[in-house]
């Protein structure tokens, strides 16, 4: 397959490398950051020259090299401010695998843009997707995969806790970690936090069958000495009858433990924890290792639930 990189930043670069361990011909990347333009994809994501061109627009890139299969984007974790990128790659005709947080699980935050979206995707025979590792692995595609070895099943909960200080800087970032206290206040509506807590319940939901009833989520920042250390959050779904069937938690920050724990409460209870999936990393690789399964999802906007079919049979 031959693959383009819309966003050539952290995760785009990481993308890159994870392109070439599987031997993919990646065709140029797009990035509005101007100090890249006309730069080596290969030596601005740190593996050395590999012959392929950075373009600051989606149409300087189709004007020197032939349409990409698929284009990785990685630009933007809102749906609404990416709709025109998706849009573009989607009318020239690529498949799209993104990043995009609010994309995993779009009708919840951004229904018309998902609607757009899907018409343009199924227009243009194309499949689009949001994933990589929250939304898209740890706290939905692997519960539900494990759900199918629950024997009865009353609730699922996914914990993610992560040292914020072994993750790329954005991220940090994002989450005001810094800041005072104070300028943290400040800026409160500028930093986003996790995004992704309902996308991830609402998926999981999804792939297991369970009608939601009542769906809820928020996050507040971890703060020590009067500074901001990171961010704490939720997202809980209750089914038709008032009974929390989902939890999902995330906690990000700086010193805390990197630990992923999924509890099946039931019988019997399933508990399986890891020493926390590195996100920087195990995001570029859920990205490329769904490339190649891209075109048999299907045309239109596809979810992990349509990558991940396994799961416990809620009835
Ligand atoms: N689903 C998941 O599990 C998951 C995991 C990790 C990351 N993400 C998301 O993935 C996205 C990328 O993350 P990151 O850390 O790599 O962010 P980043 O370092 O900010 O990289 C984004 C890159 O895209 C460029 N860009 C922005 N708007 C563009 C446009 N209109 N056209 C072309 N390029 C554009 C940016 O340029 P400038 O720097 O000049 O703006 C930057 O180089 C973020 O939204 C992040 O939240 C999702």
């Amino acid at each position: 397959m031959r693959v383009a990189v819309y966003g050539l930043g952290e995760i785009g670069r990481l993308v890159v490398k994870a392109l070439m361990l599987r031997d993919v011909e990646v065709v140029g990347a797009v990035d509005i950051d101007e100090s890249l333009t006309g730069r080596d994809v290969g030596d601005v994501s740190g593996i050395g020259r590999i012959d392929s061109s950075i373009y600051p627009s989606l149409g300087e890139l189709l004007s020197n090299v032939d349409k990409p299969d698929v284009v990785v984007h990685a630009a933007g974790s809102f749906l609404d401010r990416v709709v025109d990128q998706l849009l573009e790659i989607v009318e020239a005709g690529s498949h799209v695998a993104s990043t995009c947080e609010t994309l995993a699980y779009p009708w919840y935050r951004y229904p018309d843009e998902a609607a757009r979206i899907d018409e343009a995707a199924r227009r243009r025979h194309v499949t689009v997707i949001g994933t990589g590792v929250n939304p898209g692995f740890v706290l939905d595609s692997l519960p539900a995969l494990m759900s199918m070895a629950s024997f009865r099943l009353e609730r699922l909960v996914a914990t993610r806790s992560l040292d914020a200080g072994r993750r790329r800087s954005k991220f940090r970032e994002k989450l005001g970690i810094g800041l005072t206290v104070d300028e943290y206040k400040e800026r409160a509506a500028h930093l986003t936090g996790h995004v992704g807590y309902a996308e991830s319940a609402l998926l999981l939901a999804q792939m297991i069958g369970i009608g939601v009833g009542k769906m809820e989520e928020g996050q507040h920042p971890l703060s020590e000495d009067g500074m901001i250390t990171g961010v704490s959050g939720y997202a809980r779904i209750e089914d038709g009858e008032g009974v929390e069937r989902i939890r999902v938690e995330l906690s990000a920050g700086l010193g805390l433990k990197d630990l992923d724990e999924i509890v099946l409460e039931g019988e019997p209870e399933i508990r399986l924890s890891s020493n926390g999936i590195h996100g920087d990393y195990a995001t570029a690789a859920v990205v490329a290792n769904i490339i190649p399964r891209l075109p048999s999802l299907g045309p239109g906007i596809r979810t992990m639930a349509d990558v991940v079919r396994g799961g416990y049979w809620w009835s």
